[in-house]
């Protein structure tokens, strides 16, 4: 049975039983237990921004699916040099069997997934960051099953944002405490809301934590906001993820990584036995298998 959506660009183009199975999947791929191959299957993956995670997850899944992958930097193809992004995905949509791009506007994966006649995956934009939020949804499972609450602190961005909406796809609980000028959007809120979530919204990261099982913190200058640096830093007095502010919690500790030790999160609580961090890397790789098998079996 194949996916109702062509397109993942963000973690609810899903419905939550695709969710569910895309995650038992993963879990099988994981295991062994499931053995599905893509033979001669093709990934483009363009990136504007850098990667370690993305990159190399996707390029090792496809070997080990039988496919192929091909990284397309910024200077590797025309389109960093003024060819348009709707030729590219025209172009590419020809060629391969799913396009993976990693792209500064959340507009440009959509034009490239309205102009490309193959699966677009959305593999960060400014706004989203599903195929994180399929790993961190497969490491909770692990780690705690889904009776879950778990605490967003930091910056209201990417990671967090599709994170917010897949928890309520998955029917967990979560506080967001975020400063009120680097809170999340509004609409992804409502989203997650008419999906059967509920976030409670805070500025205070104290209160959050309080009864969290799982503290998931993110990068608090992302990619593309290196100007922002010190007004962030400023705003972000008190939001590190820290071992006063764990205190009196068992609380899990989770990040996407790549982690900037000593701003949103110290290297104390990332090399502790709360850090979930490894794991939530190494299920990117199965995560995305599972995916792809999704998308293009
Ligand atoms: N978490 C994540 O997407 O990492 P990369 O930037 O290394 O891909
Ligand atoms: N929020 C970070 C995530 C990196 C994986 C960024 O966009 O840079």
């Amino acid at each position: 049975m194949s996916l109702t959506t062509d397109d993942f660009l963000d973690i609810d183009d899903l419905s939550p039983a695709e969710l569910d199975r895309v995650l038992d999947r993963a879990a099988a791929l994981k295991d062994g237990s499931d053995e599905t191959r893509l033979p001669d299957a093709t990934l483009s993956m363009i990136f504007e921004k850098p990667s370690t995670r993305t990159r190399v997850s996707f390029e090792t899944g496809m070997t080990d699916l039988g496919g192929h992958a091909m990284f397309l930097g910024p200077d590797d193809i025309q389109l960093g040099h003024g060819e348009p992004l709707r030729d590219t995905a025209r172009v590419l949509g020809r060629y391969a069997d799913a396009v993976m791009a990693r792209l500064f506007d959340h507009e440009d994966v959509e034009t490239l997934a309205e102009y490309a006649d193959c699966p677009v995956v959305n593999g960060l934009t400014d706004e989203a960051h599903p195929c994180q939020t399929l790993a961190d949804l497969l490491t909770i499972r692990e780690y705690a099953g889904e009776d879950v609450h778990v605490a967003w602190v930091g910056d209201g961005n990417n990671v967090g944002q599709s994170f917010v909406v897949g928890a309520a796809m998955a029917g967990i609980d979560v506080t967001v405490a975020t400063p009120a000028e680097y809170a999340m959007d509004e609409a992804v809120l409502d989203r997650a809301a008419a999906l059967g979530g509920d976030p409670t919204v805070t500025t205070d990261p104290e209160a959050a934590v309080a009864d969290a099982d799982v503290v998931y913190t993110d990068v608090w200058i992302s990619m593309g906001q290196e100007d922002e640096r010190e007004a962030k830093l400023a705003a972000f007095d008190g939001f590190q993820v820290n071992e006063p502010l764990l205190a009196g919690t068992d609380a899990a500790v989770m990040h996407c990584l790549p982690a900037h030790r000593g701003e949103e999160i110290t290297n104390d609580v990332l090399e502790s036995e709360r850090s979930l961090a490894w794991d939530q890397a190494e299920n990117r790789l199965h995560a995305q298998k599972a995916l792809l098998v999704e998308l293009l079996a």
